[in-house]
């Protein structure tokens, strides 16, 4: 039997980035820190949307049920600002939430940040996919990452 390549979802959720404003420097360092992680072999489907709930929650049904992504890892919209709803369309999409890897990243990002509480970051099971939200700022994904990376494969195969 040939095994198959595993497709892993990276989604940029900013306004900005998506109009063109500046350049999508941290879907970049998503896919610069999970190369560095993973030695077996997987293909990134990127997407690059803006600040509406609708739009992300989409996103992630598309990602996790017709591309058959086992890993979606979301950056951006998680802080307090008005149009900041990746966790609320993360949970929307959600069958259950995973809650101690948002809890494991704040704790570790206070140790660079006192302002990491400030992300609502949140994770949770869609079907055979891990959703995982990241804050927006490309220092932070390695940050979060390298915290909670460790568990994420064992996540998976439990899943399947
Ligand atoms: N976490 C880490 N590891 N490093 C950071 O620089 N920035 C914080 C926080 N978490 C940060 C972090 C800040 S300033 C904000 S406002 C929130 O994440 C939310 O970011 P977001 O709205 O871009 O998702």
């Amino acid at each position: 039997m040939t095994k198959q390549t595993a497709k892993i979802g990276i989604v940029t959720v900013s306004d900005r980035a998506s109009a063109g404003i500046y350049e999508d420097l941290s879907g970049q360092a998503i896919i610069d820190t999970l190369k560095a992680y993973l030695t077996s072999d997987w293909h990134p489907e990127y997407r690059l949307i803006p600040d509406e709930q609708p739009l992300i929650e989409q996103t992630l049904r598309e990602l996790a049920d017709d591309t058959g992504c086992c890993l979606i890892v979301t950056t951006g919209g998680t802080g307090p600002a008005k149009r900041d709803v990746t966790p609320e369309a993360t949970e929307a999409v959600c069958d259950r939430m995973m809650p101690g890897f948002g809890e494991l990243m704040r704790a570790e990002s206070l140790k660079y940040v006192p302002t990491a509480i400030l992300s609502r970051q949140t994770a949770g099971l869609r079907g055979s996919s891990l959703i995982i939200n990241l804050p927006g700022k490309p220092k932070a994904i390695r940050e979060c990452l390298d915290a909670v990376f460790p568990a994420v494969p064992y996540c998976i195969d439990l899943m399947n």
